[in-house]
């Protein structure tokens, strides 16, 4: 694959960086100069070879280090990954949803062997082999889709569909924007994202949930969502709040080009075949702004849209509190030069 995987952290000294490889395929989310919320979605297709979007679950230089990262959590605080008993289906489909596509997309790291239902999964970076029976819980460590997650960059959440609604009802979700999986669970679409402001007038979310309650199995679809993270924490939950919090008052036009990170999630949904459930893995791919504006037509981009940002996404993204010290020090890389639309 042309690279290697990094030793580095999410916590403590944060040595997390991006090589030239992947601030080159970083997934930057704008296609124009102003942003407001959309129901962006569209089919998930393979695309560029290289780009995030070639594979279905893109594994990049951050495999290892994120799943280091994700033991860690868990070990601290195990609400984090939670099934209500009626979800195991539609973790199974997701074990084999994740097993399927790795094995086919990366056949060098992950190997799947069935004889019946008696399948065997190798994943070589992780140094895993294990011999299991499909939809049998007692012969893998953890349940289905515990399992396949700690093995899996990014979170996951199951959604039930029923009553014309979906219900998040399991997930493991150990490096989110600050939202709980713990105070989530259980809720119905609208519930779950009433804290999102201005959106819901819009009718972006009744629009977005008459999709999904339709979506096809086999026919998967993307969108982006994005925000920014002080250091390149991962767990920016509101379980750890007080310790990232308050770093977003430590920043100057110093250190923000090495602090300020971008936070981009590419998120996939998924209709499962069993279980009829909604699979939404959400990947989060960071990049420190020192790194971004090496992309001049990003960085005019950038200081275009947090400048003229709408003041109640500033502050429900949480840098309303910096967003003129970002603005001014994004101007730096803004010649003024138009940009076309498109990425
Ligand atoms: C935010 C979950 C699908 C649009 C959120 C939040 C959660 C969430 C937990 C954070 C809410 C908070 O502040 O507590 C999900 C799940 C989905 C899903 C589980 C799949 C079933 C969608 C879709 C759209 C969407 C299809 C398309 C319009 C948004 C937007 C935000 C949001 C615009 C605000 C994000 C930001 O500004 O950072 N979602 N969502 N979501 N969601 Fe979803």
């Amino acid at each position: 694959m042309g690279f290697e995987f990094n030793n580095e952290t999410f916590r403590n000294d944060f040595t997390f960086k991006n090589s030239e490889r992947a601030i080159r395929r970083f997934p930057f989310p704008f296609d124009r100069d102003d942003y407001m919320y959309s129901v962006n979605m569209e089919p998930h297709v393979p695309g560029r070879p290289g780009s995030v979007f070639e594979h279905a679950f893109d594994v990049d230089e951050h495999y290892l280090a994120e799943m280091r990262d994700r033991d860690l959590v868990l070990k601290e605080d195990p609400l984090r990954c939670q099934s209500l008993p009626h979800m195991e289906l539609a973790g199974w489909d997701l074990l084999e949803l994740i097993m399927e596509s790795k094995a086919r997309d990366y056949p060098h790291w992950f190997a799947l062997h069935k004889t019946g239902n008696r399948w065997t999964w190798i994943n070589r970076p992780m140094e895993i082999e294990q011999t299991f029976t499909f939809l049998d819980p007692s012969t893998l460590p953890y349940g289905p889709m515990e399992y396949i997650t700690r093995q899996t960059q990014g979170d996951f959440t199951l959604q039930d569909q029923r009553d014309d609604n979906l219900w998040i009802e399991a997930g493991m979700v150990t490096t989110q924007a600050d939202w709980s999986l713990d105070f989530d669970i259980g809720m119905g679409f609208h519930e779950w994202h009433a804290p999102v402001p201005l959106a819901h007038e819009k009718g972006v979310f009744d629009r977005a949930l008459k999709f999904l309650l339709k979506l096809q199995h086999g026919a998967p679809v993307r969108r982006f969502n994005w925000t920014h993270t002080v250091d390149p924490l991962l767990d920016t939950s509101p379980e750890n709040y007080p310790k990232w919090g308050p770093t977003r008052t430590e920043m100057t036009m110093e250190n923000l080009g090495q602090r300020m990170h971008l936070r981009v999630e590419l998120q996939t949904l998924w209709r499962l075949p069993r279980s009829n459930a909604i699979a939404f893995p959400i990947r989060c791919y960071l990049i420190k702004y020192d790194e971004l504006v090496t992309v001049p037509k990003w960085a005019r981009r950038m200081h275009r849209v947090v400048r003229d940002i709408h003041p109640e996404l500033a502050a429900y993204k949480g840098f309303l509190r910096n967003r003129d010290l970002m603005t001014a020090w994004l101007a730096q890389y803004d010649d003024g030069a138009p940009t076309s639309p498109g990425w």
